[in-house]
C-alpha cells in the first residue's frame, strides 16, 4: 500500500512548474458602484493595456462578431442599476466603448452555443466506434442569422471542479481549474477581489478584470461556502434559442446572480437555495462546497437539470468525492469525448483523467488531501488551457490560489476558431 502511494506521488511529482501568485484588490461594497473598480486601472496594474489588447485583438477586426455584440447589447437595454452603474465606471475609466464592456458581462452566457449540441430525442447505440452503448447523440443547433456572429466569440471558459472529503481529518476541500483560450492574456487579467463593506470582507471572488460577475467566490466563516462556476451547455434542441431569448428578454446574467449570492448569503444552504431557484439567463454548472458537505447543480435556466451530492454514491463516482468538468457525463454526454482542452480530442477526458487519480488514492489507502487535490489539477490530461488554480477549503479557512506558468501547459494559446473547427 505505501509503496503503491509512493508510486502514485512520484508519477504526480514535478506537475508544479513555475506559478505565479494572484494579485489582490479590495473591492469596496461601499463606494458607488461607478467608483469601485477603478483601483484596477491604477498605473501599475497592467490590467487597462490588457483589456485593450483584448478588444483590439479579437473585436476591432472582426465586424460580424462586434456588430452582433453591440446588436445583442442594444436590443437587451440596460442591466440591473447597480451593474450597469459598475460598467459606466470600468467604460470611463478605461475609455472602452460601453458596449463592448456591457457585451462582455454575457461572456459566459453566450459561449454556451460554442459547441454542437445533444441531440436527446434519440438516444441510440454508437456505430462509429466512440463506444458509448445508448450515448446521446450529436447535432448542430444554427443559429439566427442575425445572431450568426456571436458564434465567434472568443471561446472561454473550461474548468474543472472537485469537491472531496479528505478522511484524514473529516475536512472537505474544493479544487477548481478554470481554463480559457487566450491563455497568456486571460492570465493576467486575473485577480482576487476582496469585496468589503464597512472595511470588513464581506466575501471574496475570483475575477476577470473587465467582467463584474464572479469565477470563484469564497464566503468565510463558520457555515460558509465556497462557489465555482462551470461552463455548461444546453442539453436540448432549442437550447441555443432559449438562452438567447433569455438575454433578449433582459434576465440577470448568471454572473450577476452569483455574486449577488455571495452578497446576500451567509451560510451554504442559503447559497444552495438561492442557486437552485434563481432564474439563470443559460445553462451552467454550480459548484457548492460548504463544512463538511458540498454539491453540484447542473442548471437550467429554469431549473436543477441534475444534482450530485457529497457523502453519496452518484453516478461514477463514490461517496468521497463529486466532479465536474463541462459535460453532462450522468447523461452520456458524448460532447465530452470531444472536448480538445485537455490536449487531444478523443483522447483522455479531463473527468475521467481526474478519477483515476481519485480512485486509485483511494484503492490504496490513501486520503484526498488539499496535496493530493493540488497534484490532480495539475495532472496529464487535467491540466488544460488553465489560468487559475484554486484549493479552497471552508472549515480550514483556506483560500489557496494560484496562475501556473502558461509556458508550462499542455498547449500554447491559440485561437476559437480552429478548435470549433476542430469540434
Ligand atoms: C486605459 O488605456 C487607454 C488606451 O491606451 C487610455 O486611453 C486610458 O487613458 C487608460 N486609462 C487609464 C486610467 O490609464
Ligand atoms: C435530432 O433531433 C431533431 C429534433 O427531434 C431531429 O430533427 C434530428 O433529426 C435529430 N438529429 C439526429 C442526428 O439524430
Ligand atoms: C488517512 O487518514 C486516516 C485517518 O482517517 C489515517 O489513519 C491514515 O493513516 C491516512 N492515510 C494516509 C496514507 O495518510
Ligand atoms: C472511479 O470509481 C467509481 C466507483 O467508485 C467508478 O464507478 C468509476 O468508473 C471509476 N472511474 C475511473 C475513471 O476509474
Ligand atoms: C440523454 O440526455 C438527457 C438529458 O439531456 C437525459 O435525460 C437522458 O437520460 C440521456 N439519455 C441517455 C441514454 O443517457
Ligand atoms: C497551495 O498552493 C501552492 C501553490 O501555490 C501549493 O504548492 C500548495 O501545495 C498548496 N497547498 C495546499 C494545502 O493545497
Amino acid at each position: 500500500m505505501r509503496l503503491l502511494l509512493a508510486l502514485l506521488s512520484l508519477t504526480l511529482a514535478d506537475v508544479a512548474a513555475e506559478r505565479r501568485s494572484v494579485p489582490t484588490y479590495t473591492i469596496d461594497l461601499d463606494l458607488p458602484p461607478e467608483e469601485r473598480f477603478k483601483v484596477l486601472v491604477r498605473p501599475g496594474t497592467g490590467l487597462n493595456a490588457t483589456v485593450w489588447k483584448f478588444w483590439t485583438k479579437y473585436f476591432v477586426g472582426d465586424p460580424l462578431l462586434k456588430d452582433a455584440l453591440f446588436a445583442l447589447v442594444a436590443a437587451r437595454g440596460h442591466e440591473a442599476p447597480e451593474l450597469q452603474a459598475e460598467i459606466s465606471g470600468m467604460a470611463a475609466a478605461s475609455g472602452l466603448p460601453p458596449a463592448f464592456v456591457q457585451g462582455i458581462q454575457m461572456l459566459y452566457e453566450i459561449q454556451t452555443l460554442m459547441v454542437p449540441i445533444v441531440n436527446f430525442s434519440q438516444p441510440r447505440l454508437s456505430s462509429d466506434g466512440i463506444g458509448w452503448e445508448g450515448a446521446n447523440r450529436t447535432f448542430h443547433e444554427p443559429l439566427p442569422k442575425k445572431w450568426e456572429g456571436l458564434g465567434r466569440f472568443p471561446r472561454a471558459p473550461f474548468c474543472t471542479g472537485i469537491i472531496a472529503t479528505n478522511q484524514a481529518d473529516g475536512s472537505v476541500y474544493h479544487a477548481r481549474n478554470l481554463d480559457f483560450f487566450f491563455t497568456e492574456l486571460m492570465a493576467e487579467l486575473v485577480y482576487t477581489g476582496v469585496f468589503t463593506r464597512g472595511g470588513k470582507e464581506l466575501y471574496r471572488a475570483q475575477m476577470i478584470a473587465g467582467y463584474a460577475g464572479m469565477i470563484t467566490g469564497m464566503r468565510r466563516g463558520p457555515d460558509g461556502y465556497a462557489l465555482e462556476r462551470n461552463t455548461r451547455y444546453a442539453d436540448h434542441w432549442g437550447g441555443n434559442k432559449e438562452m438567447l431569448a433569455h438575454l433578449l428578454s433582459g434576465r440577470l446574467l448568471n454572473g450577476w446572480v452569483l455574486r449577488q449570492t455571495l452578497e446576500a448569503c451567509a451560510t451554504y444552504a442559503c447559497a444552495v437555495g438561492r442557486l437552485t431557484s434563481s432564474p439563470y439567463a443559460s445553462t451552467e454548472y454550480a459548484v457548492i462546497s460548504g463544512v463538511r458537505k458540498g454539491t453540484i447543480l447542473a442548471r437550467n435556466p429554469d431549473g436543477v437539470a441534475h444534482t450530485q451530492t457529497l457523502g453519496r454514491h452518484n453516478y461514477l463516482q463514490p461517496p468521497e468525492y463529486i466532479l465536474i468538468t463541462n459535460f453532462d457525463f450522468f447523461f452520456h454526454d458524448v460532447r465530452e469525448l470531444f472536448d480538445p482542452t485537455g490536449g487531444h480530442i478523443l483522447g483522455t477526458p479531463r473527468r475521467v483523467a481526474a478519477q483515476r487519480i481519485l480512485n486509485a488514492t483511494l484503492q490504496a489507502g490513501g486520503n484526498l488531501t488539499g496535496e493530493l487535490l493540488f497534484d490532480t489539477l495539475n495532472a496529464k490530461d487535467v491540466l488544460a488551457d488553465t489560468i487559475f488554480q484554486a484549493i479552497i477549503n471552508v472549515e480550514r479557512d483556506l483560500w489557496n490560489v494560484s496562475i501556473p506558468d502558461p509556458a508550462s501547459l499542455p498547449h500554447a494559446t491559440r485561437g476559437s476558431r480552429e478548435v470549433t473547427a476542430a469540434v
